[in-house]
């Protein structure tokens, strides 16, 4: 189980918070939402250059933008739906920034179909006037006097799904956006959930996209289903590898929208969707509950906030191997009785070995030992003490195939332990591989070099050699 990750959180000590039923740290759910709920405490009036002033006839979303910038193209399609959707209620403007070339503007209008009019801020006296720090940037507009307009909110930096916040400050009810069966992303939801959203980037949830591109399978079918947000929904991820809605977000355990759109979810429900019996074996709501803790962000430093996302983002971050349920082992002997070659061919390889490859000092080590030998009890805890471990067999079979006790006893009837073959899931095979081969002990971990290299069946055709 928890190898690294639980380790260095309990050498810088639990924080003072205690943990209620559920496993989580203390959080304020929705901490920033007030402040996002009334916008701005009042409505400042701004001088506008005469130019713009004029263009702003009603409600006007000010969009600033540099047609070449990247964060500004990442956020062109939704913007330009933004102004179909707006359709009137507000306008919108795009104010392209004074360094701008017209054939730029030109290529961003052509590439992201844009249809709201645009203005080169050429002599950058708009931008001046905006306060504007960065691209892109919004601001939603009333007029006022001849020469200024009122300031109802601002979006500084505008971000991927802000759409939403922008359509329900137009509308006067900052959840108007929030409809049943639309799924809005993550950023809509962090705005205000600010903690959950620090505790969801550093949970897997938040790289499940990536481990798919590392695996070599974000264009299969197969697999994207459940690496995603609203796979298969009208509004649902739509099957491009840049969507917002790539990896598990929000939305795909609170619903589109949240509760916010009048229909609850109950995110404990969604969890066996995907973690099925095929790819998250022995998974409970118990064990993975803790492990989601919105509120994690709240028990790290910064520093340590930063290396775990670089770790998550390099697959590299520690991970809790959920998949044996919890019942003692019985050793390899046992399964020698039956399973006469496995037993002859596992016994000549690296894991059998794998605690004569510790000293003497190393040997009588939990924290070495528990990866190089069998532990006595699967399903929780890793084993602390010398007498958690089987020291005689090194990484037996049932540290990868879990407790076969069931298996034994029933004379090996199917569904007993798990197989690893053809069959099975790379989720599941690279989750029990890696729980051992983690990045610290392993850096060249590969499942497609390794897989082939620990095979304990003879391979068809003529016999190998004996091993020396
Ligand atoms: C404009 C601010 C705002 C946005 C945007 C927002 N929420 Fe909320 N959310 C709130 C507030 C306020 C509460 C109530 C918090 C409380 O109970 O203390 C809340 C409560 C919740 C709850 C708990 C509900 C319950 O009954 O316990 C969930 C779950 C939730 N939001 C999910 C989401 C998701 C998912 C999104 C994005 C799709 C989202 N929220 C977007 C403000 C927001
Ligand atoms: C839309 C599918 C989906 C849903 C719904 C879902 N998960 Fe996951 N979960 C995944 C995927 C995919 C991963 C692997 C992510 C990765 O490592 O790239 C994962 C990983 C995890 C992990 C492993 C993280 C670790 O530290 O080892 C835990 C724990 C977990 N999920 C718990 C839950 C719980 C609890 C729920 C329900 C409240 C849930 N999940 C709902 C798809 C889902
Ligand atoms: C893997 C599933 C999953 C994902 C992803 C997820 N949540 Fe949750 N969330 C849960 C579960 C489970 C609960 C607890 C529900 C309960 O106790 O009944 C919860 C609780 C909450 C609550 C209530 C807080 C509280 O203390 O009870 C809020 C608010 C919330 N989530 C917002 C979010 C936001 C915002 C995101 C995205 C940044 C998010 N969640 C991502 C599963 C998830
Ligand atoms: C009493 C005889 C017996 C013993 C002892 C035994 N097995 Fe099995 N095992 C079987 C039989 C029978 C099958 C099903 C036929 C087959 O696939 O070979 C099987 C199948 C398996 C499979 C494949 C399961 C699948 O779904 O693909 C694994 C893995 C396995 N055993 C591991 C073990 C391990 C580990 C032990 C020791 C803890 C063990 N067995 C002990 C008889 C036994
Ligand atoms: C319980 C921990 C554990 C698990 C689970 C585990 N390994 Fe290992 N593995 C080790 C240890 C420890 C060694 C080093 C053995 C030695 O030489 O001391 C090792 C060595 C190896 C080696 C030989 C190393 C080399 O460079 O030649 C291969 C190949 C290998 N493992 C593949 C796998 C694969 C594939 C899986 C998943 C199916 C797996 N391992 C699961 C602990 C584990
Ligand atoms: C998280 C699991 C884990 C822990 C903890 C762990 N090891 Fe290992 N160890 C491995 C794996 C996996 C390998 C195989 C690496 C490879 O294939 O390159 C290995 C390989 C080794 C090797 C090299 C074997 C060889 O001949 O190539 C030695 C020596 C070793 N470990 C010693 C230790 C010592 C000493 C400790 C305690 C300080 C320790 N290990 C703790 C997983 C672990
Ligand atoms: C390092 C992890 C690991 C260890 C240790 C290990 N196995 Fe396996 N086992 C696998 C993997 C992975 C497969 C599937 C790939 C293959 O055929 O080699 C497998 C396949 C099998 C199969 C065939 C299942 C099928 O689906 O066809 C049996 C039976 C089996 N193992 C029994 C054992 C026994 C008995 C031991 C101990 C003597 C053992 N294994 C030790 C990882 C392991
Ligand atoms: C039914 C939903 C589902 C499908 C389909 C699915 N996965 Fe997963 N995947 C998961 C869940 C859940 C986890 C987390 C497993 C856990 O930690 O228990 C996961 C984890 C993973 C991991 C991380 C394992 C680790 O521990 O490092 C990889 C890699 C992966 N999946 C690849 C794939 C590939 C490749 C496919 C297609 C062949 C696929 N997945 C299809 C649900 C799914």
């Amino acid at each position: 189980m928890t190898r690294g990750f639980l380790l260095a959180l309990l050498c810088v000590g639990l924080p003072a918070t205690a943990a209620e039923d559920r496993g989580w740290t203390d959080g304020v759910p929705a901490r920033n939402a007030a402040a996002v709920v009334s916008g701005p405490a009042e409505e400042p009036t701004i001088t506008l250059p005469r130019e713009l002033r004029r263009r702003v006839k009603g409600p006007t979303v000010l969009f600033y933008f540099a047609p070449t910038c990247p964060h500004c193209r990442h956020v062109a399609r939704e913007v330009q739906a933004l102004a179909v959707t707006l359709d009137g209620r507000a306008d919108l403007l795009g104010i392209a920034s004074g360094s701008s070339a017209p054939e730029a503007v030109a290529e961003f209008r052509a590439t992201f179909g844009v249809t709201f009019p645009i203005v080169i801020d050429t002599d950058r006296t708009m931008g001046a006037a905006l306060a504007i720090r960065s691209t892109p940037s919004a601001m939603l507009v009333v007029p006022d006097g001849k020469e200024t307009v009122k300031v109802q909110d601002l979006w500084y930096p505008y971000m991927p799904g802000y759409d939403a916040l922008v359509q329900g400050r137009v509308a006067g009810n900052m959840f108007a956006a929030f409809n049943a069966d639309t799924y809005m992303g993550n950023r809509a939801c962090g705005v205000c959930h600010v903690e959950e959203y620090e505790g969801w980037r550093l949970s897997h949830h938040s790289v499940a996209w990536r481990t798919l591109q590392r695996a070599d399978a974000a264009d299969d079918p197969k697999c994207t289903g459940c690496h995603v947000t609203g796979n298969g929904a009208p509004t649902g991820w739509d099957g491009s590898p840049t969507s917002h809605l790539v990896d598990v977000g929000c939305e795909a355990c609170h619903g589109p929208g949240g509760p916010h759109d009048g229909v609850p979810t109950a995110a404990t429900a969604t969890c066996t969707g995907c973690h099925d019996a095929d790819h998250s074996i022995a998974f409970t709501l118990d064990k993975g509950l803790p492990l989601i803790d919105h509120f994690v962000g709240n028990t790290l430093s910064e520093e340590q906030q930063r290396e775990r996302l670089l770790a998550l983002h390099d697959g590299e971050a520690q991970r809790e191997l959920l998949a044996f349920p919890e019942a003692d082992t019985v050793g390899s002997a046992v399964c020698a009785t039956c399973h006469t070659t496995e037993h002859t061919w596992w016994s000549r390889s690296a894991h059998a070995q794998a605690m004569s490859s510790l000293d003497e000092d190393s040997a009588t080590d939990p924290a070495c030992v528990s990866c190089h030998a069998t532990p006595r009890h699967m399903g929780s805890t890793p084993p602390s003490t010398l007498e958690g471990s089987r020291l005689d067999e090194g990484v037996g079979c049932e540290s990868c195939h879990g407790p076969g006790g069931a298996h034994v006893e029933s004379g090996g009837a199917a569904g007993t332990i798990q197989g690893l073959g053809e069959s099975c899931p790379v989720c599941v095979i690279e989750a029990v591989c890696t729980s051992c081969h983690t990045a610290e002990w392993d850096k060249d971990w590969s499942l497609d070099t390794h897989l082939p290299l620990m095979k304990h069946t003879p391979p068809a055709g003529p016999p190998r050699p004996k091993a020396p």
